[in-house]
């Protein structure tokens, strides 16, 4: 259990109207938690203070070979005044294993869960309620070792900064169109792809912003070595309703391993749909497509939620999927979701937990 040391913000900001609108990570609220790490002392000085610019070296290995791992998750406010969070547990045990991977030290899940919630309960009146809108929590570790050679780091930081946001899509529950991208690729197996890390979005900006460019939101991967198998989106993984199934790409290290992904799948089963976690390739796409078969598509990622795609373009091949509109299934699993997160539907699973 981590001792948090409060010092309070003592110029709050103005918080924003109640019906201005949200965009997606640009306001930050009056404190954010920090927690440092020194080799041979551990993890120490758990804190809440205001939110505020960091002092750092210029020398130090974040800044130079990206030694960070991050997380993403929100706070809702639900219709009966609780502050709830979203399967945070599964969220640590995610940046644990980043932590790992990129050879930092991995903060212990029940410490990364007491100082998310810690820092929500402070900033609670922060919580926006529109449609769509929630506290958005981004937890980080960066490596703040002065050093330039290229190693392990024996110095960091754990930090957690709030940000009221809306849609993360600019077109909101609208359909979103994204292209198959057979030039860049954005992770190889055995890499850091299923890390949560700041690399793999580093990798990705340039292909996004030729799809931006393109008139498309974002663009779906394909696997590294063969070209030919789709991965997942550049903030979401990625599931197809082919002729009555739901079909999702597997996990083999190259791929986020999203939190909304494993919900949706849980849900699918659920309602009685059978679910494939499998190679799908962007031809069997293209063939099911031209047979009525790719009945629908959507992306998940917990800012995303559930976002239908309504525009699927593989080379010249443009594909529309559900014409252009949300398709029954990304609905039903958009308000099954949003509803648990809000408390508007009992939560069976425990998927929830309450912050205050
Ligand atoms: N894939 C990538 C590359 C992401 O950035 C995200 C967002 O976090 C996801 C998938 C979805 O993960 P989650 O549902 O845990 O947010
Ligand atoms: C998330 O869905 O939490 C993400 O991290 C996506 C993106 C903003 C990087």
């Amino acid at each position: 259990m981590l001792d948090i040391k409060v010092t309070r913000n003592k110029h709050p900001k103005a918080k924003p109207g109640k019906d201005e609108p949200l965009g997606f990570g640009t306001l930050f609220t009056d404190h954010m938690f920090v927690m440092d790490y020194d080799e041979g002392q551990g993890w120490h000085d758990a804190r809440i203070v205001p939110y505020e610019n960091l002092s750092l070296s210029p020398a130090c290995s974040v800044l130079h070979y990206g030694l960070e791992v991050f997380e993403g998750l929100k706070a809702y406010k639900a219709v009966d005044g609780r502050v709830l969070l979203f399967r945070p547990d599964r969220n640590g045990k995610r940046m644990f294993d980043s932590c790992e991977r990129l050879c930092m030290a991995p903060v212990p899940v029940e410490d990364f869960v007491q100082a998310v919630k810690a820092l929500v309960e402070i900033d609670k009146d922060w919580i926006p309620t529109g449609e769509g809108c929630s506290l958005y929590i981004r937890p980080f570790v960066i490596a703040v070792d002065p050093y330039l050679g290229v190693g392990k780091s024996s110095h960091h930081q754990f930090i957690i900064i709030l940000s009221p946001s809306g849609l993360y899509y600019p077109e909101g529950l609208k359909p979103v169109g994204i292209w198959i991208e057979d030039e860049y690729v954005r992770a190889v197996r055995g890499g850091i792809g299923a890390a949560k890390t700041g690399g793999n979005y580093a990798a990705s900006i340039l292909a996004q912003d030729l799809a931006n460019k393109g008139g498309y939101s974002q663009v779906l991967w394909l696997d590294g070595v063969e070209r030919k198998y789709v991965e997942e989106v550049g903030a979401m993984n990625i599931f197809f309703k082919i002729d009555g199934k739901v079909v999702t790409p597997m996990l083999q290290g190259s791929i986020l391993p999203g939190i909304t992904r494993a919900t949706v799948i849980e849900l699918c089963k659920d309602m009685g749909y059978e679910v494939e976690e499998r190679k799908v390739s962007a031809q069997e796409l293209a063939d099911a497509h031209e047979a009525g078969k790719l009945e629908e598509i959507w992306g998940t990622g917990t800012a995303a939620i559930i976002s239908a795609v309504g525009r699927l373009k593989w080379g010249d091949n443009v594909m529309i999927i559900n014409n252009n509109e949300v398709g029954p299934l990304s609905q039903k699993l958009y308000d099954t979701i949003t509803g648990i997160q809000t408390g508007k539907i009992e939560d069976k699973k425990g998927w929830t937990l309450e912050v205050c």
